[in-house]
């Protein structure tokens, strides 16, 4: 049974509310031995990260237990180095290896660029990017050790396609994007696999950007089957999945064949063959990188130049 976590580890960042609870009681309920990781911030990560505070984390993990669950509760900050190996040493002590990891954490400080404190975007780059960033070095090693895991980004629509007033998010989600695209190609020789989740949800990060009625429908359970779909047996890798209220779609960066229009080029032949060479009809996503540069050096060659 691929989605079957008995006997598997799994760390879930920011899981003291919102979605990361919903992820956590949804991988205990099917097995796996839970480590509920919160600092107990506020919705812009204001709060007494200093001192730590367990308190939505331990009540997640108390829940999971309740339910008959195996679950610990940390209160480590994802963007502080030594708190998320501090996280990665508990969790070995505990329950002696690690599976899964969800880079859920996250924070909002919106404002249009123009107005935002550059504080405020370093802060949600911080949180986001670097917290993703720290998390997983943190747990690599175990993970190739192993020569299993399952790694998890949660990006946004807002990184995939913008949103107004939210450029740091925007910033900050995307770039989990990339890096999961580079771990995924890294890693998988160590059986690691490396995915991004887009949900949507109704929780304190949305209370206010929605209407009560579709936030009724945008319960956090209905993503978390995107998660545990995303860390099974038989996991894809480097996936966007994007989930919400019952939909699960995939989303892909792809990139249109194009046209040779000579090294010489002007941008004006650009505007006359805009057309042409925008044909997403025969469209691709490239594996890497460096595929992209393959066809323009075949395109050259082909043309002779
Ligand atoms: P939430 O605010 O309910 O949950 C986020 C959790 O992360 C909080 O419990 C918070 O204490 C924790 N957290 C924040 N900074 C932390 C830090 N430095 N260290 C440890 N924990 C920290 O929000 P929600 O909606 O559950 O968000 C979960 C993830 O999903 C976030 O990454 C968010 O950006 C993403 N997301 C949510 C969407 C939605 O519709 N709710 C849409 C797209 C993405």
């Amino acid at each position: 049974m691929p989605y079957d976590f008995t006997g598997q580890v799994a760390i879930i960042t920011g899981a003291g509310g919102g979605l990361g609870r919903a992820h956590a009681l949804a991988f205990a309920a099917r097995g796996a031995m839970v480590v509920v990781n919160d600092f107990g911030g506020a919705r812009d990560g204001s709060g007494d990260s200093d001192s730590g505070s367990l308190s939505p984390a331990e009540k997640v993990a108390q829940k999971i237990t309740d339910m008959g669950g195996n679950a610990i509760a940390n209160g480590g900050n994802v963007t502080s180095e030594a708190d998320m190996h501090a996280m990665a040493d508990q969790t070995m002590d505990a329950f002696g290896r690690i599976d899964i990891l969800v880079n859920n954490a996250g924070i909002l400080r919106d404002k249009t660029f123009t107005k935002m404190d550059i504080s405020d975007f370093k802060m949600v780059m911080e949180v986001h990017l670097m917290g993703a960033v720290l998390a997983s070095r943190a747990v690599l090693p175990m993970m190739q050790k192993q020569e299993y895991g399952r790694i998890v980004m949660t990006t946004s629509s807002s990184g995939l396609y913008g949103n107004f007033g939210q450029s740091n998010y925007s910033a900050a989600k995307l770039a989990i994007v990339g890096l999961a695209n580079t771990l995924r190609l890294e890693l998988f020789k160590y059986g690691i696999r490396v995915n991004a989740l887009a949900p949507v949800a109704a929780t304190r990060m949305t209370d206010d950007v929605m209407p009560p009625q579709m936030l009724a429908l945008l319960v956090p359970e209905s993503v978390s089957p995107a998660v545990l779909y995303l860390c099974g047996r038989d996991a894809p890798n480097g996936e966007i999945i994007t989930a919400g209220a019952g939909t699960f779609a995939r989303a892909k960066i792809l990139e249109s064949e194009g046209l040779f229009l000579g090294v010489d080029a002007t941008p004006e032949m650009i505007a006359e063959n805009w057309d042409k060479l925008s044909d997403m009809t025969t469209a691709k996503s490239y594996k890497q990188g460096s595929d992209q540069s393959q066809k323009f050096i075949v395109n050259a060659f082909e043309n002779k130049v």
